[in-house]
Formats: structure tokens, sequence, C-alpha cells
């Protein structure tokens, strides 16, 4: 097997740094892809959580001036990952999340953090690092967006150029003046290249030039085509269709393993789910909520923005109430959110039980205890929560949205389309179609056999890393065959 060099290029890389389902990825997929001869490293800027745990590090480059302060480009390991990592100060070292002030407001200054990593991207795709000139860079998200046009505009020899879409809703929206503080070529800024409703987007600049685009499952590769889920970027990506394709994240199934997973109360396997009703009774404890083996129990774990549907899902607290389930929900984001889910909890001791944070041990416990999981999104690229419900016999109840209608099977489709049935899907994507699942869901929960069907089918499903990276190497590897 002819081995692949790639560059991923990413902001955020679990362990070191993570707000979302990309870390996630950009932390797993390169173990993955090992196995089918890829060879990847990957870029981040050094924020200080980062700094704080990288070990080994090689001082590859040092420059006194890089966009508007010093800075180094380091070589180092983590965690099983080869990493370059961006350490450039006056850029990253800054307190909280990697996008934001500590008041929620986006860093003024995000279009030249970012220009700066996807520089760097760019010149190691030209050769920076001697050890390492890889013959793919791969992009991921809007942070990493410039990447592909630098190297296109650089006017060199170059690798081929990836570009995935975690996420469409965030495009890296800039005035045009950056253009030149950047050094990218004023002769760009037109609508067919870098300009964007009178700016310039990151995203677009990605999607515009590399040289094959994926998104993160294939039914969202067909909604970023339609008007509506391409949220402005419908159209290019429909004319290049030709490039785009999904492939379907996994998880790493050795962090998220019930068998070992320490930061459960009971380990189990798949042989003995009884013991998920010792997980249960803790988590019930953890969230106040009444101790009782017969009340189905919801678990939710998410960010609480308006993609998540959570709205939808507090609409159909009343439902939940009156058909005697219980409901475990760990998130934080948007305060009316909060607000709403914090009162319904003081409203409903017992009952509703609500944590507003970011926790992974929690994260951990509600898939172990919870006896299904809800993911109401209103748009869900791939979405990972449901793939790590699957893996502990957590019934997964989605809307039929992008990676969530290409992960579950529903218990009313199971016969015709082949698979044995995972979950519960809704359409369209309001409260009552969620209230009338939910309703569904509790039937059948009360019907024992029914329920440990489902749960015996989720545990049996594929969601590892395994054969979706072989769909990446294939990727890699027919760009370079086409470049050659
Ligand atoms: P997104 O990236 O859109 O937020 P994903 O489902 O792809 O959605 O990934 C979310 C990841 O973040 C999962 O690993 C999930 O367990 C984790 N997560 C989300 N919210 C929380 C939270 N409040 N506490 C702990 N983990 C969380
Ligand atoms: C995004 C999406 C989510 C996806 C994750 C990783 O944040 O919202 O659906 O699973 O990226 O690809």
């Amino acid at each position: 097997m002819m081995p692949v060099r790639v560059l991923a290029v990413a902001s955020e890389v679990y362990p070191l740094i993570k707000t979302g389902g990309l870390a996630d990825v950009a932390g797993a997929l390169p173990v993955a892809l090992k196995a089918h001869g890829v060879e990847m490293r990957t870029l981040l800027p050094g924020y200080p959580d980062v700094m704080r745990l990288l070990s080994g590090t090689e001082e590859l480059r040092r420059w006194p001036d890089y966009f508007g302060g010093p800075g180094r480009l380091l070589a180092g390991s983590h965690a099983g990952l080869d990493l370059f990592v961006l350490d450039v100060p006056h850029l990253y070292a800054r307190p909280g999340n990697p996008y934001v002030t500590t008041d929620g407001i986006d860093w003024a200054d995000n279009g030249v953090r970012f220009a700066a990593l996807s520089r760097v991207a760019a010149d190691i795709g030209h050769g920076l690092a001697p050890a390492f000139v890889p013959d793919v860079v791969h992009a991921h998200d809007w942070q990493a967006g410039l990447a592909p046009a630098y190297l296109h505009y650089d006017n060199r020899p170059r690798p081929g150029t990836v570009m995935t879409i975690h996420n469409m809703a965030y495009q890296g929206k800039f005035a045009p003046e950056l253009i030149g503080s950047i050094g990218l070529p004023w002769h760009a800024f037109n609508v067919s290249e870098l300009e964007y409703f009178g700016g310039i987007s990151f995203l677009k600049a990605g999607l515009r030039l590399a040289d094959r685009i994926t998104t993160v499952s294939p039914t969202y590769a067909k909604e970023i085509q339609s008007d509506e889920g391409g949220m402005g970027l419908g159209g290019l990506l429909r004319e290049r269709s030709s490039v785009l394709s999904g492939i379907l994240n996994g998880i790493d199934t050795e962090v998220w393993n019930p068998q070992t997973d320490p930061h459960i109360a009971y380990r189990f396997g798949a042989q003995d789910l009884t013991f998920r009703a010792a997980n249960k009774a803790v988590l019930q404890q953890q969230f106040n909520l009444d101790s009782s083996d017969e009340a189905p129990l919801l678990g939710v774990i998410s960010r609480l923005s308006w993609q998540k549907g959570l709205d939808l899902l507090m609409e159909a607290i009343p439902t939940i109430l009156r058909e005697g389930m219980q409901l475990a929900l760990l998130g934080s984001g948007d305060r009316d959110l909060q607000d709403g889910y914090q009162a319904a909890a003081r409203a409903n001791p017992g009952r509703i039980g609500v944590v507003i944070g970011y926790d992974e041990i929690l994260a951990h416990l509600i898939q172990a205890g919870s006896d299904a999981l809800i993911v109401p999104s209103r748009f869900e690229p791939c979405g990972l929560t449901q793939l790590c419900a699957l893996r502990y016999g957590a019934v997964p109840i989605v809307s039929r949205v992008g990676g969530l209608e290409d992960t579950i099977v529903d218990i009313g489709e199971a016969d015709a389309s082949g698979h044995d049935a995972t979950g519960f899907k809704f359409a369209p994507v309001t409260a009552d179609a969620l209230a009338g699942t939910l309703r569904k869901a509790n039937t059948a929960f009360h019907d024992k056999l029914t329920w440990r069907r489902l749960q015996r089918s989720g545990l049996a499903t594929d969601v590892s890393w395994r054969n979706r990276a072989g769909d990446y190497a294939a990727l890699y590897r027919g760009l370079m065959t086409a470049r050659a």
C-alpha cells in the first residue's frame, strides 16, 4: 500500500482542546488512519491548554514578527497524536474558549488569528518542515479554510487539498479590508473567488479552492446543496457537487467503551445490560431525580443552540411529565435555554434534572444510565452523541436530518431496510412530532423484549472509525492519483 502523508489543520483536537465534535474527529481520525497506511500530522494553534499538555517539543521555526508579534512553529506529540503547534502568544495565549472572550464575544482579530494558522499550513505544504512534506493538506471547518486558498494563490507546485465541512452555520465572515493584511491577492476579491456578500468568508474560500470537499454524512452532503441547508453557499456546492462527498464520522471506541469506562459507576458489556440499572440509579441521584427503575429516563448531552432543537424538547416537557418519564439534561450555551431548563427543573423536582456546564464525566454517566438519548436537532451534520448512545445501550430518539438520518434505523423501518431497528426518528422537526415519538418510545420501553432488541441492535452497530477512516484514505489516494 502506497504510504500517504497528510497534514490535518484543525482549531480543536481532543484531548488537548475541545468545544464540540470537531475536536473528537480531529483527535480520533489520525489514529484510525494508521491502519490504512496514512501518516497524519495535525496542525493546531498553541492555546494555553495545548501548550500546557504538549510534551517533547522541538522548535522548527522562529519568527520575530508573525502577523504582528513573535511566533514559533513547534513539533510535538500528545496521546498518540503527532502535532505541529503554532505558538504565537499575541494571537492564541488567551483565557477560555478558543473563539470568544470571557464575555462570549468573538475576538475582534479572529480573522488574523485563523489566517495565521492557514498560512503556516500552506508553508508546511511547501516544505517548511523537511521531515514531513505532506501529499495532502486536509482543512477542517472555516478556521482552516484559507489553507487551500493560500496554497492556490502561492502559485507553486503544491500538495492536494481537502476541505471538510463540520458545520455550515459557521462560515468565518470578515470585512474585505482583511485581505491585504493577511497576504491574499486583491484580484481574488470577486464573487467567483473570495468575496461573500461584500466581505470575505474563510469557509467559502476553502470550498471554492480545495480540490475535494467532504462533509460528515451523506445526507448532510445532499442537504447543503439546497438553498436552505447551504446557508448561502448552496449554489457553490451544487456547482462543485462532482468533488463533494459525505463520509460518516465514527467515535473513539476506546474512550467510549462501557466495559472499561473509568467515568461510569458500573461497567458493563453487551451481554450484561442489567448492570445499566445501577448506572441509572447513580444518574438519578446526581440529577436529583426520583429513584425509579420503571420511569424511562431520557438523557441529553448538548450545546444549547438553535441548531440542536432543544427549545422543541422544552415544549414537549408536559408530554414527558404526563407519560411518567424523567429527563436528565447536561448542556451549556444560549442563555434563554439555560434559564428555561433550570426553571423547568425547579418546577418539577424529581422529574426534570438539569446541569448547566461542560462535564465529560457526567456525559459518560448519562450514556451509561439513561434509557434513551434525545437529539432533536434542526440540522445535524453528523452528530456524535447518538453514536456513543448506540455503544452504551441508550436508545437514540433523533430528528430525521443529516447524520442522524444516516446513523439510526427507526423502529418502523427495520424490515424495509433489512437492518435491525436501533431507535426512533421523527419528522418534521416540530415539538408535536417529537412529543408523538416520545409517547411511542414510552410504549416500547414498557415492552421489555422490544426495548432489549433495540438496545442489542444498537450495541451490534459498528460506530468505530475503522471503515470510515478507510474512506478518507481512499479519498487522499484518489487525489494523489488525479494530480500525478
Ligand atoms: P457538536 O459538535 O455540534 O456540538 P457533536 O454531537 O458532533 O455535536 O459533538 C458534541 C461532542 O461534545 C460530543 O463528544 C459530546 O459528548 C460533547 N458534549 C457536548 N456538550 C457537552 C457537555 N455539556 N458536557 C460534556 N460533553 C459535551
Ligand atoms: C459539528 C456538527 C456535528 C458533527 C461535528 C463533528 O460540530 O455540528 O454534527 O458531528 O461537527 O463532525
